[in-house]
């Protein structure tokens, strides 16, 4: 018998937790407020306003601020608080649910909630490698045999549902990747984070505020 083993060593963390109380109001609220006609392609509608949980949805935003708490402690260790900045909803509806793969500069974690995810909803694709579909620098031949071992997979998809949250690291490339139209709306509340009252140590000459 082979005493060979694999460590999967630094992995990354990304938390999926469902919410049993689904505060109904505030999903009508993020529904109904004002979508810009169209962006970029066409593909997907965004709220007009960038900070949404600012002035909507304050039962949901308080979950979501308990659940952020609870990654911080124990995914990043630390005591120290991120606030939520900017927050907005993205919405699909009778088409086919694309997102083009982008990472979340200027945040710690982000975080992607279903407001509206009915059965057959596209999941949330993210990417082991920076650039996601680029090239990659050194690149050999693969076996199908052995590709989508956790060290190995490109991506690794995700299930979605209404009232599911999932929190990942900002740096964490993502995209959404549905292949055919869907007669169903898909609406997501996205938010970045940062330090409440900065980071880093004084004394270290690391502070940042
Ligand atoms: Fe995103």
């Amino acid at each position: 018998m082979s005493n060979s083993k694999l460590h999967l060593l630094f992995p990354t963390a990304v938390e999926v937790v469902d919410n049993i109380d689904i505060p109904v109001e505030d999903h009508d609220q993020l529904l109904a407020t004002a979508y810009n006609a169209s962006y970029n392609t066409g593909q997907f509608n965004t709220t007009k306003n960038n900070y949404i949980l600012d002035t909507h949805a304050p039962t949901l935003r308080n979950w979501i601020q308990s659940r952020i708490d609870n990654y911080t402690k124990n995914v990043m260790a630390t005591s120290s608080k991120l606030k939520i900045t900017q927050s907005w909803c993205l919405m699909h509806k009778n088409v086919v649910q694309q997102l083009f793969i982008h990472a979340h500069p200027n945040s710690i974690i982000s975080g992607a909630y279903y407001v509206m995810a009915p059965e057959g909803s596209q999941g949330i694709r993210f990417h082991s490698k920076s650039g996601g579909h680029s090239t990659p620098f050194i690149d050999w031949e693969t076996d199908s045999t052995c590709i989508d071992q956790p060290w190995t997979a490109d991506w690794n998809e995700l299930s979605v549902k209404t009232g599911r949250l999932i929190l990942f690291p900002s740096q964490t490339y993502h995209s959404v990747d549905g292949q055919e139209v869907n007669p169903n709306v898909r609406c997501v509340l996205s938010f970045n984070t940062w330090f409440e009252g900065g980071f880093g140590d004084p004394s270290r000459l690391q502070e940042l505020k």
